[in-house]
């Protein structure tokens, strides 16, 4: 099957992303011809300013190949080196009525969370229909939150082939596999807004005076520790086999732990999964030119599939 993701590159990622978001997709690379790329026109539509919609972007490449996107099995591009997409995106405007757009969550969201409304962030779905028709994409890996616009790109494609003939392979959406929701350091849903996340490449003294700052109850030393709701406990599970949580439950109940010994407990668990990416990332920030390389490359791939399909599309209504 091909598969279309597009990553929001939006600052440093922490364990939420990393388990709720980013392994699930490098999974997808495994048995589907996986095309994923930074979406970087998109998040121009929110970006403060230059240096760092740039520095975002090339952090989510570096950050991404590290945890195990594997250049020869995925392409991986950024948004804005494949152009066509935007005279794509033009031509299915002329399919896309105004009342579709209107009814769009997402951009009513961030309109009612003070983002200015502007025509960007309006017509953001269109882009995105082009992103994905433009590569004949069969299956679009989505969160709950962009369902809909997956199902946009479905009613403008229908339009345009009901007057052209079949040009777009109409695409599907899938919501990932429920992942549940990962928990900051206060119990909240782990998130770069609420300030309780724990970043994924994160030195290790730092890291452990992250963890120290996970908020659990005040059993006293000495006796047993419940694990069911406990913040530490439901992290590091994400992190172990079954039999590993029936042993640190068992350590929980015994009663000769505090949360200290957890706590150091989920750091080790936090660097060791995260080894091996650590060694990769050291390498590619001091190898940018390597990342660049990969990222050309897989424009140039991207690229010749949106070449094709742009003659195609530009013959069918005459330009
Ligand atoms: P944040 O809330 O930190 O701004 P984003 O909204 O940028 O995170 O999320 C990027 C991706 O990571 C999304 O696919 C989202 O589902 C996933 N994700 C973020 N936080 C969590 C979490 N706490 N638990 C599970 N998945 C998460
Ligand atoms: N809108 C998506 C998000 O916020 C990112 C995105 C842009 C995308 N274009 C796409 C995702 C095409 C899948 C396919 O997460």
């Amino acid at each position: 099957m091909r598969v279309l993701t597009g990553i929001q590159a939006s600052g440093k990622l922490h364990i939420g992303n990393y388990f709720g978001a980013m392994k699930p997709m490098v999974d997808l690379q495994e048995e589907n011809e996986l095309f994923t790329f930074i979406a970087n026109y998109h998040s121009l539509t929110t970006s403060k300013d230059a240096a760092t919609l740039k520095q975002y972007t090339i952090d989510a490449a570096v950050d991404y190949l590290s945890i195990g996107l594997d250049p020869n099995k995925t392409t991986f591009w950024v948004q804005s080196h494949v152009p066509e997409v935007l005279e794509l995106y033009w031509i299915l405007s002329k399919f896309t009525p105004m009342g579709l757009l209107e009814r769009g969550h997402s951009y009513k969201d961030k309109v009612a969370r003070g983002i200015p409304a502007n025509h960007a962030l309006f017509s953001y779905p269109v882009l995105m229909a082009a992103d994905i028709l433009m590569l004949d994409t069969q299956i679009v890996p989505v969160g709950k939150d962009q369902i809909q616009h997956v199902e946009m790109t479905r009613d403008i494609a229908t339009k345009f082939n009901n007057e052209y003939g079949d040009i777009f392979t109409m695409p599907e959406h899938k919501v990932a596999a429920e992942v549940a929701t990962i928990p900051g350091i206060d119990g909240q849903k782990m998130s770069k807004s609420y300030d309780n996340s724990i970043d994924l490449f994160m030195e290790e003294k730092p890291l452990q005076k992250r963890c120290n700052k996970i908020i659990s109850s005040s059993t006293p030393l000495g006796e047993p520790l419940a694990w069911e709701d406990d913040n530490i406990y439901a992290l590091a599970s994400l992190f172990l086999d079954e039999t590993q949580k029936q042993e640190l439950q068992r350590r929980y109940k015994s009663g000769q732990e505090g949360y200290g010994h957890f706590k150091k407990y989920l750091k080790e668990l936090i660097w060791e999964e995260l080894g091996e990416a650590r060694e990769k990332r050291a390498y590619y920030l001091s190898h940018m030119d390597e990342v660049n390389d990969i990222l050309a490359l897989g424009a140039k791939k991207a690229q010749s599939i949106a070449q094709s399909k742009m003659e195609e599309v530009r013959q069918a209504v005459g330009l």
